[in-house]
């Protein structure tokens, strides 16, 4: 299909109404009871199969006849064609080669010994916002600098530079940005990690790039640009993502006081770990990020999807599919959350999932225990919701207390 042919095609992601911006669009609705995939319209005039129901998403990011590669597709990642790919664009048996030399940093042990540091962060972030009066945007003032903080002292990355690094990922994460500009953010960011990357070598640090340098670049199983790439991917992983769910998980919150004050009043660590899945599930902040192209013609939920065809799924839609959980639309903080998609599925679900529960199942509680007042400074109806970006979110968001 050519790009012109896709005008009349429904707009992927869809738009989502302004009385409840954290249902995802009706439509999907609509898509995931007609049974089947659909024929959605791209940002960019492309077309792609959504996928919508949890049993095909689920099917789409474990069948091996489809690919992470989206290269393979010259619309969907334009930026991407003369650029080497990086390990969550590979398959296995090479993606798995390299996400072992990752793996280690984030399980639950070493997120469990993080907690610490991680509690400083947001004491240190709460009290400077405090300090700097109210209102305040607990975008810029908490939300992105926690996980910022937390993901620059773990891969070593000087936190002094923020405003660069979170500009281009900005870039990166827009869906509307032009090919080039993703292109130009994604190159100034690998030149930065190269830089810092030549550094480390000269002056080792106790963090993650100079692990992989020692351990990995020293034996010859990753060359230094590698080692750059994997700063890079983790860096913007690392903070755009966990930012959004804060910023969104306190709207939601706001509008919930009953079940902000369930985690606000209690001491048992259950509780606050269920409530962040449930959020996760709930709000599903991977609207429009996963991307795969089939390699073969194959029958996924009924329909044959030809090989070579560009597929997307929806994440929104599929952890809100009544096959996967009862009353999927209710945000229930005593709901069996086990099996919730929001961290994705199969070989490339989220790598930093343990980091970022810790980050939020700390952030969350320590914000409405230390502001018991807080509120929304403007109507809620004036909240800029991140339509227009991969990571759902809210683009700022002034809060009193
Ligand atoms: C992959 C969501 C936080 C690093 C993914 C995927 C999802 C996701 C849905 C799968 C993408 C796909 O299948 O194409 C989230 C959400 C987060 C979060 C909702 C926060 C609430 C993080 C953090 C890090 C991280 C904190 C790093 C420190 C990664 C990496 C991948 C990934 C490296 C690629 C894994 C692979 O392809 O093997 N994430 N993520 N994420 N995430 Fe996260």
């Amino acid at each position: 299909m050519t790009v012109t042919d896709t005008a009349g095609l429904p707009a992927f992601p869809g738009t989502r109404s302004q009385r409840c911006p954290f249902d995802p669009p009706t439509q999907y609705t609509q898509w995931r009871e007609a049974g089947g995939l659909q024929r959605v319209r791209l940002w960019n005039g492309h077309t792609a199969w959504a996928v919508s129901r949890s049993e095909d998403v689920k099917q789409v990011l474990t069948d091996p006849r489809i690919s992470a590669d989206i290269r393979r597709d010259e619309h969907l990642a334009p930026q991407m064609q003369n650029q080497p790919p990086t390990f969550p664009r590979m398959d296995d048996p090479e993606h798995a080669r390299l996400r072992r030399m990752l793996t280690g940093d984030f399980t639950v042990k070493r997120m469990q010994a993080l907690r610490p540091q991680i509690e400083n962060v947001v004491n240190d972030c709460l009290d400077a916002m405090i300090a700097k009066g109210q209102p305040a945007d607990l975008v810029q003032e908490y939300a992105l600098p926690v996980p910022s903080l937390v993901i620059s002292l773990l891969l070593g990355v000087p936190y002094a530079d923020h405003e660069f690094f979170q500009q281009r990922s900005a870039v990166m994460n827009y869906a509307h940005a032009t090919p080039q500009e993703k292109a130009t953010a994604n190159k100034e960011l690998f030149g930065y990690l190269m830089g810092l990357v030549e550094q480390k070598e000269r002056e080792p640090g106790e963090d993650l790039l100079s692990r992989l340098l020692a351990e990995r670049v020293a034996t010859g199983e990753l060359d230094r640009a590698g080692a750059a790439m994997n700063g890079l991917i983790l860096l913007f992983a690392g903070h755009e993502t966990t930012a959004n769910m804060i910023g969104l998980s306190t709207v939601t919150l706001l509008r919930n006081p009953e079940q902000a004050a369930r985690i606000r009043d209690t001491d048992d660590p259950t509780v606050v770990a269920n409530a962040v899945e449930e959020l996760l599930r709930y709000l599903s902040i991977a609207q429009d990020m996963i991307f795969r192209v089939a390699t073969e013609d194959i029958v996924i939920g009924g329909q044959l999807v030809r090989a070579g065809d560009a597929l997307t799924v929806s994440l929104p839609a599929a952890n809100r599919d009544t096959a996967l959980f009862d009353d999927p639309d209710t945000l229930d903080f005593d709901r069996k959350t086990l099996g919730h998609l929001a961290f994705g599925h199969g070989v490339h679900q989220c790598l930093g999932q343990n980091l970022a529960r810790a980050e939020l199942q700390i952030a969350l509680p320590a914000l409405f225990r230390r502001l018991p007042e807080l509120r929304l400074a403007i109507p809620f109806e004036e909240v800029k919701f991140r339509h227009d970006m991969s990571a759902y979110g809210v683009h700022e968001l002034t809060i009193a207390w």
